[in-house]
């Protein structure tokens, strides 16, 4: 059966999700990781296209975090090469749909290979405004603070900025993407519990949505389901029960 989004009451604008146990989905049958992140990559484009047809904005996807660099080299080289070749296979989908791309995270530090394409998908959606996917790449949310906190400090120092004036607004101006509203909803698959360092001041008043699907299998039905998950939450805000 194909998921009624129309039926839905509320669609959040901005969805986060944790891509995890692409590892553990490949081991159960013994393939190797690659594997695994390889049936990933069609979840991705599955959910893309589930969040256009629900009429979600922005889609952020944790594919590789700052941590993630620790993990052996064949294992980070085969995600880069995957990101390369996701983003030649998937070009055409972004623009049938209409759909911007853009990164978050240490653009720096990713392989010139990878930064080329990405630059060029990047360029070549950036006119599109009514749908917007995330890749959060050597993302880490302390480091995202703290690089805030130090341009921050060098605008103060320059007499740009009074220490006295800055606020929350501040800090979330200089944010990867200040733009981009906060998500409503986070989704993580594969069970676990925990954030790692995953959009920290961002999802501050998100939902949680933690299934144990892994994610290569996660695809529309599940995401529906967390949508419907969504639409049964009373969000308070700190406030009293209405
Ligand atoms: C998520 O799957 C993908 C990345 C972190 C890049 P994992 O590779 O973490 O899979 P598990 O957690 O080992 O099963
Ligand atoms: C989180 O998954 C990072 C991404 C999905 C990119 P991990 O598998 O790296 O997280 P931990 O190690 O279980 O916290
Ligand atoms: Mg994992």
């Amino acid at each position: 059966m194909t998921p009624s989004f129309q039926s839905l009451e509320k669609i959040p604008r901005h969805v986060a999700l944790i891509m995890d146990g692409n590892g553990r989905w490949a081991q159960e049958r013994g393939l190797s990781r690659i594997e695994g992140h390889k049936e990933g990559a069609q979840s991705v484009r599955a959910v893309l296209r589930a969040a256009a047809k629900a009429g979600v904005e922005f889609i952020t996807v944790y594919a590789f975090s700052t941590e993630n660099w620790k993990r052996p080299p064949q294992e980070v080289e085969g995600l880069m090469k995957l990101l390369v070749s996701s983003l030649e296979a998937y070009e055409q989908e972004l623009h049938d749909n209409q759909i911007r791309l853009r990164v978050m995270g240490q653009f720096d530090r990713l392989p010139l290979l990878v930064r080329k394409r990405l630059q060029k998908t990047l360029d070549a959606t950036a006119h599109y405004t009514g749908h917007t996917f995330i890749i959060a790449l050597s993302y880490g949310s302390r480091v995202e603070i703290a690089e805030a906190a130090k341009q921050i400090a060098v605008k103060v120092q320059a007499g740009e900025l009074a220490a006295k004036d800055i606020d929350e607004q501040t800090v979330a101006d200089h944010l990867y993407l200040p733009d981009v509203p906060d998500p409503e909803l986070l989704i993580r698959t594969s069970g676990e519990l925990r954030l790692s360092n995953f959009l920290l001041w961002q999802l501050s008043y998100a939902e949680f949505h933690i299934t144990d699907t892994y994610w290569p299998d996660f695809r529309e039905e599940q995401f529906f389901q967390a949508l419907e998950a969504f639409n049964g939450r009373n969000r308070r805000y700190g406030g009293m029960e209405k």
